[in-house]
Parts: structure tokens; sequence; C-alpha cells
């Protein structure tokens, strides 16, 4: 850790030498609350991410239960999205993203794993969505929340012009985010034009918000949500309001700070 800043009345960042010690450390936090709660005879509901960036983050939670006993039978997950028109066995679907690097490695059981279905009917998605939001307030809420940020400023695949009302939905992907996915479809044409996410509301009804950038790709828009206004325009900049945010940046995320 280099510094720990506050910036809002409870929005904080810290800025570490490497993504790895970054996300050492937020799973140190993750892993204190599922035992805390475990001890109490309690479960944990989880926001999860995808993308390059949670790797790190999975690798120490997956260490943590092999080499330290963390076990994941209290918790429960929903990820924040899905691409549509992707099954669970494509490779780029995000299902197979959190089996292939976090539930395949872990004692989570089956039935406590949520994500967005990425192959309904287009008819069908209305409804999936509101029992998604329904089953994250059946569950509790969500008790703490994890999140990238796309270069766009999208937490979730919530683009510009998502406000803070959102809730899961089926959205449009900005050009910019289609662009970052090309290379793992092998091209822009190949990467699907929808998703299904959870909203701004949703992400902000987390208790704990958690966000992690790395590299200078991030620096700008980092220092967009962080320092900028609070704007339609980036939807991560509404984490200013939240009560318990945080972002765990690397050297080069934070440059712009
Ligand atoms: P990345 O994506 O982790 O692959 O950079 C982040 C995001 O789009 O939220």
């Amino acid at each position: 850790m280099i510094n720990t800043y506050k910036i809002a009345p409870a929005m904080t960042y810290e800025v570490f030498e490497t993504k790895e010690a970054a996300a050492k450390k937020l799973a140190a936090e993750v892993a204190e609350l599922i035992r805390s709660r475990a001890a109490e005879g309690k479960g944990v509901v989880l926001g999860l991410a995808t993308g390059a960036t949670p790797l790190p983050f999975y690798a120490e939670l997956i260490r943590l239960h092999k080499e330290e006993g963390l076990s994941f039978k209290n918790v429960t997950t929903f990820n924040l999205d899905e691409y549509t028109g992707l099954p669970h066995d494509h490779v780029e679907s995000y299902w197979y993203f959190m089996h292939t690097n976090l539930f395949n490695h872990i004692d989570i059981p089956a039935e406590n794993i949520n994500l967005p279905c990425g192959t309904l009917a287009p008819e069908e998605i209305p409804a999936h969505c509101a029992a998604y939001e329904q089953k994250i307030k059946d569950c509790g809420g969500l008790d703490l929340q994890i999140l990238g940020i796309g270069r766009t400023g999208h937490i979730g695949f919530n683009e510009p012009g998502s406000d803070d009302t959102t809730i899961t939905r089926q959205v449009h992907l900005d050009d910019l985010t289609k662009t970052d996915a090309a290379p793992a479809f092998g091209g822009f044409e190949n990467v699907p034009s929808t998703a299904i996410t959870m909203g701004v509301a949703t992400i902000m009804g987390a208790k704990k918000v958690r966000l992690m950038a790395w590299g200078e790709k991030k620096a700008s828009i980092v220092n967009k949500a962080i320092n900028g206004p609070v704007t339609i325009d980036v939807a991560a900049s509404y984490l200013q309001n939240h009560a318990d945010a945080k972002y765990f940046l690397d050297t080069p995320a934070a440059a712009e700070l």
C-alpha cells in the first residue's frame, strides 16, 4: 500500500504497487466478512464481476480456500451481467468465466450461484430481470459488490446514459466496450450487441462496494469517476454518493488522480 485517501463523505481509494497486492487486501476483507458471518451461523451475499480485472482477486480467494480453509458454503453470489445470446458453454460467456476462474475451485453450493441468463427469448427477458432483482432482495440484499470499471465508466454494463434509478435490464453495449471485447471474440462484429446487467440502483443498494482498476488505460476514467461530477455520462461517478464505496487501484490506474 502507498496511500489511503478520503475523497467524499464515505468514498475512499487506496493505491497499491501491484494489482496482486491490491487483490490480496480486498480478498482478505471478503474472507473476514465470510468467516465472521459463518461464526454467527449466517450467510453472505456477494455481487461479483467478470473481466480481466478481478482475476487476481479470484486467484487469491481460491488460494485462501485451498491453503487456508476458507469455506464458501455460506456464500450466495449474484453476478453483475451476462451477454445475451451466449450459452453457458461459450468460452466468452460470463457463466463460463465464473465457473472456470472461481466457482469450480471453491466449495460454494451450485444452488447459491446466480447469473443473469443469456439465452432467453426476447419476450422472457423482462420477467427474468425482475425475478433477478427480487431474488437479490429475498436474499437480504447484496452485502458486498465487487466491480471493475470499463473505459466508458460503466459498472456492470451500465453504459453512459444509465442513471441511478436503473435496475436489472437488457442494455445495448457501447462501441468502446465492444472494441475492448473484440480481441476475445475474434473481431468487433462477433461481440454481442446487448447484455443483461444489474442497474446502477441495484449496485448502489449493496451495503459495501469495492471497485478494482489496474493499468494506465483506466487512469483517465478512474479520475473522472472519482474527481469528476456525478453524472449520467459516467455510471461509476454515482459511487461518490455511496455510503461505503472504496477503489482498489494500482499505481498506473491512479496516475491521473
Ligand atoms: P476489464 O473490464 O476488467 O476486462 O478491464 C472491466 C469492465 O468492463 O468492467
